[in-house]
């Protein structure tokens, strides 16, 4: 069960037709309202409030700290976002998420709704060097238990990024980004950064031929869209450069999108 200091932000589901509504929980008791914030005033005195208010009103959600309670969701939600022919091998384990939790608990992010995890979202820190270098994922992470997290660095490095399918399209992949961006700010960091998948290139490339630069660049400008790129841009991240055999994927021609935001 999430404490107070796990609960990061409540938002309210509003539906496939709209966004989430953010009401963030900043630093301490009274939540801050920020974003599109609800026009009532929403100021539960405790995080017990948040909890049952989870439980009893279906269209609330929790973005919170990984805890070792929400690991089993995590990774279930794993199979369930990187179907084959995605490798099975390259999805977190209980040991990972666990390492990640030890090493650096102030990077990871569960979207609990309903007592389920239905998103979550993992990132290290890591040097200037090894962002300026942009090797592959990992090269640059240092595998699956982090082993590259430089506490002294200057980018948030994110790892990877999955909301359940039921629940896309809905600001949930956005609210988890928004806690990534309080955790750049919060932890005085020069940008966050990421290497993207690109799952529908694939197909882009059958029907139109072409390279991952060429679909990635169309993708920038919004004259092709992807089911994951797109996202991110839409949250505020600017393409830098495709990144070639960046990790097994075949939907992706085993490339990906380096992707940059600064506060
Ligand atoms: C990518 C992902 C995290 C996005 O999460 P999400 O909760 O569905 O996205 P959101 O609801 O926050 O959508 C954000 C924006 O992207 C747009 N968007 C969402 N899905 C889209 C799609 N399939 N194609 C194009 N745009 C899309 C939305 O319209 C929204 O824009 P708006 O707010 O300006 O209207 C989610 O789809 C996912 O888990 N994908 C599979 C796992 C994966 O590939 N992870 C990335 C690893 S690098």
């Amino acid at each position: 069960m999430a404490t107070s200091l796990d609960v990061l932000a409540v938002h309210r589901l509003c539906g496939k037709s709209g966004r989430t509504t953010a009401v963030r929980y900043a630093a301490s008791w009274p939540l801050a309202v920020k974003g599109n914030a609800p026009s009532h005033s929403f100021r539960p005195t405790a995080s017990q409030s948040i909890l049952s208010l989870n439980r009893h009103n279906s269209d609330w959600m929790l973005v919170q700290r990984l805890t070792f309670e929400t690991i089993p969701g995590a990774t279930a939600l794993q199979r369930d976002c990187f179907p084959a022919p995605f490798p099975e091998e390259l999805l977190w384990s209980s040991a990972h998420l666990e390492e990640h939790l030890r090493v650096f608990p102030e990077g990871q992010f569960v979207a609990v709704f309903d007592d389920k995890v239905i998103g979550s979202a993992s990132a290290l820190i890591i040097s200037e060097e090894n962002w300026q270098a942009h090797h592959d994922w990992d090269t640059t992470t240092g595998g699956h238990f982090m082993r590259n997290h430089d506490p002294k660095g200057t980018t948030l490095y994110g790892m990877d990024i999955s909301v359940h399918p039921d629940y896309r399209g809905q600001g949930v992949g956005r609210a988890l980004y928004q806690a990534r961006f309080d955790a750049v700010f919060s932890l005085g960091l020069a940008r966050y950064g990421t290497a993207c998948r690109i799952p529908d290139y694939a197909a882009w490339s059958e029907a139109h031929g072409g390279s991952p630069i060429e679909y990635c660049e169309k993708v920038a400008r919004g004259e092709a869209r992807d089911r994951t790129m797109t996202p991110l841009l839409r949250y505020g991240l600017r393409y830098v450069q495709v990144l070639n055999d960046y990790m097994d994927d075949i939907e992706s021609g085993n490339s990906a999108a380096l992707l940059e935001w600064k506060p």
